[in-house]
């Protein structure tokens, strides 16, 4: 059997390190400017020790991009948030075993709503944590830093972790993204992705110098 062709990369900025007064041209901009996705940042305050956005602006921004919505929630408790999220126009809504008594039901919770399910790991979280779900998920999102702000520095022992995941991908058969999270920037990328990552979150190193460095900025970030 030979081995499954690898995704392509996929870039998704992070619109926590956009200008949250212009959210809207933003996200139109980083379209342009050639991302895959939309990743957005939900933080709670409690779970994490920061407060950013909630359904009502994901809703908001819907009618601005055509993009995937990767919703990477950092709430707890976080169950009865997903409709509203889904709702909102969601596509993948990922989350952390950590904020929430029992995982795997949450993630058929999201599957019900007829969206893509994300468990994301943090730094300290094994990836042995999917060893029960993998069958039923459609992204891993590996945190290569803690989770709470923009503008931190990589964290380099995850990488052993993108390559730990990427085999429990490959050995499922499945269709699986393997996302990396937190200080991503044209130094890092291509150890992530030599790691075996396919998504690259990135935040700082996409809007920095403001809507006419977008799209060098991710060409950078895929290695071009
Ligand atoms: C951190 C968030 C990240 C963050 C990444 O909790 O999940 O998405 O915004 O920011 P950078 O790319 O600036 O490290
Ligand atoms: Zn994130």
């Amino acid at each position: 059997m030979t081995a499954p062709e690898p995704a392509p990369v996929r870039i998704a900025p992070s619109i926590l390190s956009a200008d949250f007064a212009r959210l809207g041209d933003e996200v139109r901009a980083i379209e342009e400017a050639g991302a895959d996705w939309v990743h957005i940042d939900v933080m709670d305050g409690h779970y994490v020790p920061n407060l950013t956005i909630g359904p009502m602006v994901v809703k908001a921004l819907r009618p601005h991009s055509a993009l995937p919505f990767d919703v990477h929630l950092m709430i707890s408790p976080v169950d009865h948030f997903l409709d509203a999220f889904a709702a909102a126009g969601a596509d993948i809504i990922t989350v952390h075993p950590e904020a929430g008594a029992h995982i795997h039901r949450t993630v058929q919770h999201i599957k019900s709503l007829g969206k893509q399910a994300g468990v994301s790991l943090n730094p300290g979280t094994p990836a042995k944590m999917l060893d029960y779900l993998i069958d039923d998920i459609d992204l891993v999102l590996v945190m290569s830093v803690n989770p709470g702000f923009g503008g931190q520095s990589f964290i380099a022992s995850q990488l052993r972790k993108i390559e730990a995941v990427r085999r429990m991908i490959d050995k499922s058969g499945r269709d699986i993204r393997l996302e990396v999270d937190g200080g991503i920037d044209a130094a890092t990328a291509p150890q992530a992705i030599a790691a075996g990552a396919d998504v690259l979150v990135a935040g700082t190193a996409t809007f920095k110098g403001g809507p006419s460095d977008y799209a060098d900025n991710i060409r950078r970030l895929r290695g071009a």
